[in-house]
């Protein structure tokens, strides 16, 4: 496989206008970022066919599950603006060669930003598409150090009761906890999304860094990430913990296999109106060319 993943799905492909608009809001909003790192364009016309339009900033900043800010869909934007995102740091401890609490600034720093217009697929069966800009994983692994006998990556979200005021329900088992297989955390299709549209991820999203992995159910990508833990054993996850026989450790996007109370055949796209056909869910969500490899051999009906 290629080391740097190209985007598959580019401004070429969106509605002209807007997307012109969109696009040059984007670089410009780019410049405009004081941010570590740089943005680097990755935008390639080597497009799968599917003509996507990203959603716009209203819709991805609007509709959003975090769960620390309330269970409704509109808590997040309305609770999450009180969150401090600075300073910020992380702690990278377990099977790294560098473990400490790294200033968030000084961990990316130098690590390039990339555009990554990406398919986001809830499990509760909508989707939008997002214009993320994030740093590979990999990158940020590659700073700590991953040791050899490393398995698998496990991270987990600030818990700040002061700030969070849905930690005080016991809907989950707080932290919020996700983890990846080590192949899957080192694939270049995972980012830690530090943006959209170029301009700083918005508090509701998961600033001022959270996990992107666009394969899975949006549940696994984690936000507000204060600690990454490398460990040779599957790490807890918080909607696992929360029930087993729903939420499975891997929650590969797949519409062969229904979530128990649900179908996962079709989705609803956020912004699509009231009379919106449903689409057809793709199979690792439009991603199967690039990640299904890993999963050869396993059977995803028993490994949801
Ligand atoms: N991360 C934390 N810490 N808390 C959460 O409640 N919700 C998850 C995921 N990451 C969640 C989280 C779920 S269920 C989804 S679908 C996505 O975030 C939603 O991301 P978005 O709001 O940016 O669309």
């Amino acid at each position: 496989m290629a080391n740097r993943w190209t985007n598959t799905l580019s401004w070429n492909d969106v509605t002209p206008e807007a997307a012109f608009l969109n696009r040059r809001q984007l670089i410009a909003g780019a410049a405009a970022l004081g941010a570590a790192g740089s943005i680097a364009g990755s935008v390639s016309a080597q497009d799968s066919g599917d003509a996507l339009e990203p959603n716009t900033w209203e819709e991805i900043t609007g509709y959003n599950n975090y769960y620390e800010f309330g269970t409704g869909k509109e808590d997040p934007a309305r609770n999450a603006g009180q969150l401090t995102t600075q300073p910020w740091s992380i702690k990278i401890d377990g099977m790294v060669d560098n473990p400490g609490d790294y200033a968030l600034e000084d961990l990316i720093a130098g690590l390039t930003v990339e555009e990554r217009i990406y398919r986001f697929r809830c499990v509760e069966a909508w989707s939008m598409v997002i214009p993320w800009n994030g740093i590979e994983l990999k990158d940020i692994l590659d700073v700590a150090g991953v040791q050899s006998d490393a398995k698998y990556v496990a991270f987990e979200t600030l818990v700040r009761p002061s700030e969070m005021p849905g930690v005080a329900s016991r809907v989950l088992d707080w932290p919020y906890r996700e983890g990846l297989r080590l192949d899957e955390a080192t694939h270049p299709l995972t980012i830690m999304a530090t943006g959209i549209y170029g301009r700083d991820i918005p508090n509701q999203n998961g600033a001022p860094i959270r996990l992107v992995v666009p394969w899975k159910y949006g549940f696994k990508s984690i936000k507000s990430i204060v600690r990454i833990t490398l460990t040779d054993e599957e790490p807890q996850t918080s909607w696992n913990m929360a029930n087993a026989r729903e939420y499975g450790f891997f929650s590969n996007v797949n519409p062969n296999v229904d979530h128990p109370r649900w179908s996962q055949a079709t989705e609803r796209r956020i912004g699509g109106g009231l009379f919106a056909a449903r689409q057809d869910t793709l199979m690792f969500n439009g991603y199967e060319d690039e990640v299904a490899a890993m999963y050869d051999g396993m059977d995803l009906a028993e490994f949801i």
